[in-house]
């Protein structure tokens, strides 16, 4: 694995999920990363990835080094333009040069969500990737957040009963424009499993086509959430008008009624979830909301990811 940017750098994605459980099966401090440097760069706040992939690095004996982005020269990502604007210092520069700092490069940005083409292309991360010499981490970029996506796949095998399990993605209200990468990373990764899956939101919420294809979609919550196995709840704003809110209905929450319909099914989110708007209190208080186990698997996802970038690089 030269990059861990989407599932496409993954060759064996079961094997990669064993390789994680393994790992948190590990309780004392491997010295696999010593001598090495984890840079993270965050243009955005966070408090799981930011925390979980320094704990996971320096569970590896490696050195941390993690800026907000804020905090550097603004980033020119443009080849040939003239740089007369605010922007400093170009992307060009500032790949190779955290290199020589840096054995392997975390960074979390955003989409703007004001272009989507824009925000499609991934401009920063792609970019990055074809200047840094050596490997990068994608810790959550315009439209994917695959450290969230292989977390829940841990999450997820730790918790099924059948090989094939029924799997909801469900949209809910939230007052805020939020980005689709969870769906859509979550949608990548799951689709590699033999899982069912069912995705459900209001009119205009559709997602990329890249990403829903073979799933099946449904309008009616009510429908997709019968005899449900996981539960994965998650905002995002629409595509048409493009990073939008043009629903709140707040009929779409999760509610304990709502959870009734289900298998008994286990409730997910990635965090950080708004109580009483996304989901009701005695759904994520429950004892079948797996939320803090998500988080917990970030850690080992995190590790796992590392492991394979020092193993596969150096
Ligand atoms: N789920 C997640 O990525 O959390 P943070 O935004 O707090 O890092």
């Amino acid at each position: 694995m030269k990059h861990f940017y989407s599932i496409k750098d993954i060759d064996n994605l079961p094997e990669l999920v064993d390789s994680a459980i393994a790992l948190k099966k590990q309780k004392e401090i491997s010295n696999f990363g010593k001598g090495k440097t984890l840079v993270m760069l965050f243009f955005n706040g966070s408090l799981r990835t930011r925390l979980s992939t320094q704990k996971a690095a320096e569970s590896l004996d490696m050195n941390v080094i993690c800026m907000n982005a804020g905090d550097a020269w603004k980033w020119e990502l443009e080849e040939g333009v003239v740089m007369d604007s605010d922007k400093a210092e170009h992307i060009k520069e500032a790949a190779r040069v955290i290199s020589q700092y840096a054995d392997i490069i975390a960074i979390r940005s955003f989409p703007k969500l004001a272009n989507k083409e824009e925000d499609y292309a991934d401009l920063l991360f792609e970019t990055f990737m074809k200047y840094s010499e050596v490997p990068v981490i994608n810790l959550e970029s315009s439209i994917l957040h695959p450290c969230q996506s292989f977390a829940d796949l841990i999450t997820i095998a730790e918790h099924q009963t059948k090989t094939k399990q029924k799997i909801v993605l469900s949209w809910a209200p939230h007052p805020k424009a939020l980005p689709q990468a969870v769906a859509n990373s979550f949608l990548e990764w799951i689709q590699k499993t033999d899982h069912e899956v069912v995705i459900t939101h209001p009119p205009g919420y559709e997602l990329n086509e890249r990403f829903t294809q073979g799933c099946k979609i449904t309008h009616n919550q009510d429908e997709a959430l019968k005899d449900a196995d996981f539960v994965y709840v998650k905002n995002w704003s629409a595509l048409e008008p493009y990073g939008k809110v043009i629903n709140q209905d707040p009929s779409w929450m999760i509610t304990k009624e709502k959870m009734s319909q289900t298998n008994n099914a286990y409730l997910m989110h990635c965090l950080p979830v708004r109580r009483n708007v996304v989901i009701a209190d005695d759904v994520l208080d429950s004892d079948k909301a797996l939320i803090i186990k998500q988080a917990d698997n970030r850690t080992h996802a995190a590790k796992a990811v590392i492991s394979q970038l020092l193993k596969d690089n150096y």
